[in-house]
């Protein structure tokens, strides 16, 4: 048992139950012995939970094994890469569209209800939602966090690479102030510039760098260019490198583009172990 194995990392408090079972499925335990599995590595707390969500396990097994989505979706040739990641969520969202996005929510409603009000108290504690904000939601997958921000804001547009997701976005998430649509994957020219206060990738980035890094510098450089003058990115979950990686490309891409890194890496929610960055774009009417 590795020092990053997820029942290892639960035990020593790192990371919570949902997301140390969502990742042993990840990494291939089958859901019909994964409690009897935990319980031999002396963890019966953890395996009551797994016998108890029994049906999520299932779930998520499920949906790995008919989309093939698993971390790390990748290809030598990015516009294959773009492409196999488009089709992989088509087909998640059509399994389970909680699951599709929030691994550990096992498909649960309450759970991924619960995530999101994590990541929108943070937000909001941040004080970047504010009634005039207009907001990007990268890779919004089924508008969860944009439904959840939706009160808080003036407008928020979702972008996303798979069109299953926005179709169910418009359907779960159909708020007057919130717009939908797909994008194509390999950057954002199509976007004016200074046009959001708020930009918010949760969860997406990641997939960027599946298609190479050049396609997860391009976003950011277009993020920089799009963000109003005493705007903020928020990106959770950078890659799925490791965090020394993480930092230094966020140190980078702070420097490449005059932006001020805020939160570099912290670890803020309960259930989910997203890893937060947050940049401010400096405004000149401000002296900065
Ligand atoms: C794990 S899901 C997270 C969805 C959503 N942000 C949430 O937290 O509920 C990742 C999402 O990123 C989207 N995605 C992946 N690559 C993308 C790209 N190049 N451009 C836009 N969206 C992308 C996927 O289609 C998927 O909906």
């Amino acid at each position: 048992m590795g020092a990053d194995d997820p029942i290892r990392l639960h035990a020593a408090g790192r990371v919570s139950a949902e997301v140390a079972l969502a990742r042993l499925i990840l990494n291939g335990h089958d859901p019909e012995t994964l409690a009897a599995h935990i319980l031999s590595a002396g963890n019966a707390a953890l395996a009551r939970i797994a016998g108890a969500r029994g049906d999520g396990l299932r779930r998520l097994k499920a949906l790995l094994d008919g989309s093939g989505l698993h971390h790390g979706v990748a290809d030598a040739d990015p516009a294959a890469a773009i492409a196999a990641v488009r089709t992989a969520f088509d087909r998640a969202v059509a399994a389970s569209p909680e699951a599709s996005v929030a691994a550990y929510s096992l498909g649960d409603g309450d759970l991924l209800r619960q995530a999101t009000g994590e990541i929108v108290c943070w937000l909001d504690g941040l004080g970047v939602l504010r009634p005039d904000t207009d907001m990007l939601d990268f890779g919004c997958g089924i508008g969860r966090i944009a439904a959840a921000v939706a009160p808080h804001v003036r407008s928020v547009l979702g972008l996303d690479l798979s069109p299953a997701m926005i179709g169910t976005a418009r359907r779960r998430a159909a708020l007057p102030n919130l717009r939908f649509a797909t994008t194509a994957g390999a950057d954002l020219a199509d976007q004016p510039d200074a046009r959001f206060a708020l930009i918010l990738a949760v969860d997406s980035f990641p997939y960027l760098f599946g298609a190479g890094r050049d396609c997860a510098q391009r976003h950011m450089a277009d993020f920089a260019r799009i963000v109003r003058p005493g705007g903020a990115i928020t990106i959770l979950n950078l890659s799925y490198r490791g965090p020394a990686e993480d930092l230094a490309d966020a140190r980078a891409w702070a420097a490449a583009h005059r932006l001020t890194l805020a939160v570099a890496g912290a670890t803020p929610f309960a259930l989910w172990d997203g890893r937060a960055f947050l940049w401010r774009k400096p405004d000149p009417r401000d002296g900065g």
